[in-house]
């Protein structure tokens, strides 16, 4: 038996439970087998989602025919390996399992089949992690002073007053800044009619800060671009940074959330933190990943291990450091524990859209693996799984819509 939303119904299908409206009156009973006109009384009565007897995960069916047994199961082995450090029994973990093997197995090339090798762990310079542990503990860890971009801009954001023409001027004085401004509000994110030519106009339709956070979280990101490739693939890290910023948008849209300015520069930003160990501190960053590579332990408690606290806290202090109001500092700090955050829903959302975004293979910030689920955050979200496909397919579009603007 599993529950899966009506989109996804087929025909021959059999319900394993009876299906009611929410005056509980009887619409469709167990042990039908689906129609389609059954689908069509499901939507038009509002019913999502319903229960339907399967003894196969349903991507075994639709994959069969096209892939062999052997590739489906190196797919989903290398999956089980993704999910090492989650629970494959929660029915969140347990749907975000079978889209992550839906993927792979609808794709032509089959990239994981790539057998990765990890370079031996050098434990012989301890010295440097105390270093940079003494620092972090004395305060002293280097955090850039604030660009002069990001300042005007966080200035924008917290005046009511700011017209349209003062954003405007603030953006273009970067033109690669406001040419990628541009693409985005004309991208399928936004799904304008029609197109919008001037930074103005785009602060007019889409609100202040909602345009200033978006420009504040690229700008923010581009001052990192030259950390080298054997580091970290920076196109990588900021596809994952953009995935996490475009799903937290569309769940915020699935959970009737409005006020959403902060979701796209906090998922921008969530793991700043990775960037400024990677860049002022690259031996020890390049042991950190060796670690977590070689021990199969997530990247975040491997940093906690070696120096005393994870990108979480360093990219908080960042925030703080370089005033970004909005309040993401708070979502920033918590996003891998999202049940201690002040605004628990804001934190969950990035956090979910985080675990999506891995789960998916989305670009990378350096983690491998699909990191912790905080459970009792998510189950207070009240969100439900049969929406994930949905979210991702819409998600997934709109990422590979944007992501060349930034090549
Ligand atoms: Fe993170
Ligand atoms: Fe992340």
């Amino acid at each position: 038996m599993s529950i899966i939303h009506v989109d996804r119904l087929k025909e021959n299908m059999v319900l394993s439970e009876d299906v009611r409206d929410l005056n509980t009156r009887l619409l469709l009973s167990k042990g039908l087998k689906i129609k389609s006109k059954h689908i069509r009384t499901l939507k038009m009565w509002g019913v999502t989602e319903v229960n339907v007897a399967s003894n196969k995960p349903d991507y075994e069916e639709t994959t069969a025919k096209e892939i062999d047994a052997g590739l489906l199961e190196r797919i989903e082995e290398n999956t089980r390996e993704l999910f090492h450090h989650v629970d494959l029994e929660h029915p969140a973990i347990k749907e975000l399992f079978r889209l992550s093997v839906l993927s792979k197995s609808s794709s032509k090339i089959y990239k994981s089949d790539k057998k990765e090798t990890v370079d031996p762990v050098d434990d012989s310079k301890e010295e440097l992690m105390s270093d940079l542990r003494n620092n972090i503990a004395y305060q002293r860890i280097k955090l850039p002073e604030i660009p002069s971009t990001v300042y005007e801009l966080n200035e924008m954001i917290a005046n009511p007053s700011a017209s349209a023409d003062d954003i405007a001027q603030v953006v273009s004085k970067s033109p690669s800044l406001a040419a990628i401004l541009l693409k985005i509000v004309n991208s399928p994110i936004y799904a304008f009619p029609t197109k919008i030519d001037t930074i103005s106009r785009a602060v007019t339709l889409i609100g202040t800060q909602e345009i200033s956070g978006l420009a504040l979280g690229i700008h923010a990101i581009s001052i990192f671009k030259d950390i080298p490739k054997d580091m970290i693939d920076m196109h990588l890290f900021l596809k994952h940074s953009l995935a996490c910023a475009i799903i937290s948008r569309v769940l915020c849209a699935y959970k009737n959330i409005t006020q959403t300015e902060q979701m796209f520069v906090s998922g921008l930003l969530h793991d700043i933190g990775r960037l400024i160990l990677y860049k002022y501190y690259p031996k020890q960053s390049r042991k950190i990943l060796q670690r977590a590579a070689s021990s199969k332990e997530l990247l975040h408690e491997e940093e906690k291990k070696a120096i005393g606290c994870q990108h979480t806290d360093i990219g908080g202090d960042l925030i703080k450091k370089w005033k970004i109001p909005l309040s993401i500092e708070n979502i920033v700090l918590y996003h891998h524990n999202p049940s201690d955050a002040n605004n628990q829903t804001y934190a969950t959302i990035v956090h979910l859209a985080d675990i999506m975004a891995h789960s998916q293979e989305i670009g990378t910030s350096g983690e491998r693996l699909v990191p912790n689920f905080d459970t009792k955050a998510f189950n207070s979200l009240g969100l439900s799984p049969s929406s994930f496909e949905s979210v991702i397919r819409l998600a997934t579009h709109q990422i590979n819509a944007i992501e060349s603007f930034f090549k």
